[in-house]
């Protein structure tokens, strides 16, 4: 039953920003996506990430600790990733402090772009549903710089066809088609994504996060895949992450 929902919803999602005759949604349909919405396949993982975070790092409680922040601060704060941390001397997503805080307590830590991984920092996130989204990007000299450095990477062409995020991701192209996929607004308006993610693709039946959802546009846009974690993707994420600034946080998102 729900492989089918599934089928069916993903037909849809992509066309949602259109009102036109034949994009247009029945009454059945629009039900159908409410129904995902409210049981999303990847809530399983967030409950798989929910136990690995016991098992492995001592809970939320062992989380706040490796942040310096008491367990009522900690939505708040999750609220604020990529941020820099102190420790670790760098800019860095929630996945990232996980990483460092498997060590900490003598476990090997998860590869970035394992499914483990992204169980587990999904359920992290997800400690933050409901704040808004406050990223500080002049908090320091350090956040500042991963802002700019992530505006640059959004804008520079790269690759055999010479684009960049920016050429079908500007305002001015939204809502074009390409190849029957409404071109998506990643800032502003309420539609500003990053606080919906991490989020379950239909298209790859899977859970996946921000900077694996960046990884899928490079690959279908030529630009040489840049890997998770590293200074670019962080400053990338620090940059779409900024233009939802103020947005309520919804993890697992719902995405085509
Ligand atoms: C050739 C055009 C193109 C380029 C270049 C491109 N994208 Fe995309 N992007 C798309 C399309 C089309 C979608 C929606 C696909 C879908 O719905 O399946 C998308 C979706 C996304 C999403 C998901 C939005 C959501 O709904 O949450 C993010 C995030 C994103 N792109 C970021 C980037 C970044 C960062 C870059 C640069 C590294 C980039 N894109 C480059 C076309 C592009």
């Amino acid at each position: 039953m729900v492989s089918k929902k599934i089928i069916l919803a993903f037909a849809l999602i992509g066309v949602l920003a259109f009102s036109g005759e034949q994009f247009a949604m029945s009454d059945s349909d629009r039900a159908i996506y409410a129904e995902m919405l409210e049981s999303n396949p990847a809530d399983m993982d967030v409950e798989y990430g929910s136990e690995l975070m016991e098992d492995l790092v001592g809970g939320d409680e062992g989380l706040a600790k490796f942040l310096g922040v008491s367990e009522d601060e900690l939505p708040a704060y999750i609220a604020g990733f990529p941020r820099y941390i102190e420790k670790l001397g760098l800019v860095v997503g929630l996945d990232q402090v996980l990483q460092a805080l498997m060590a900490e307590n003598g476990k090997k830590p998860f590869k970035l772009k394992s499914k483990d991984m992204f169980a587990l920092s999904t359920y992290a996130k997800s400690i933050a549903n409901g704040e808004a989204s406050n990223i500080d990007v002049n908090a320091n000299e350090h956040m500042k710089k991963a802002l700019a450095l992530g505006e640059k990477t959004f804008m520079t062409k790269r690759g055999g066809r010479g684009l960049s995020c920016n050429s079908c991701h500007a305002p001015a192209v939204i809502g074009a088609i390409l190849r029957t996929q409404p071109l998506p607004e990643l800032g502003a308006d309420g539609v500003a994504v990053a606080a919906t993610w991490p989020g379950y693709r239909m298209t790859k039946s899977s859970l996946r996060t921000l900077q694996r959802r960046f990884q899928g546009c490079m690959k279908n846009a030529l630009l040489k895949v840049i890997p998770i974690g590293s200074a670019e993707m962080v400053a990338l994420e620090v940059y779409l992450t900024n233009r939802a600034k103020g947005i309520e946080i919804a993890v697992p998102g719902l995405k085509r």
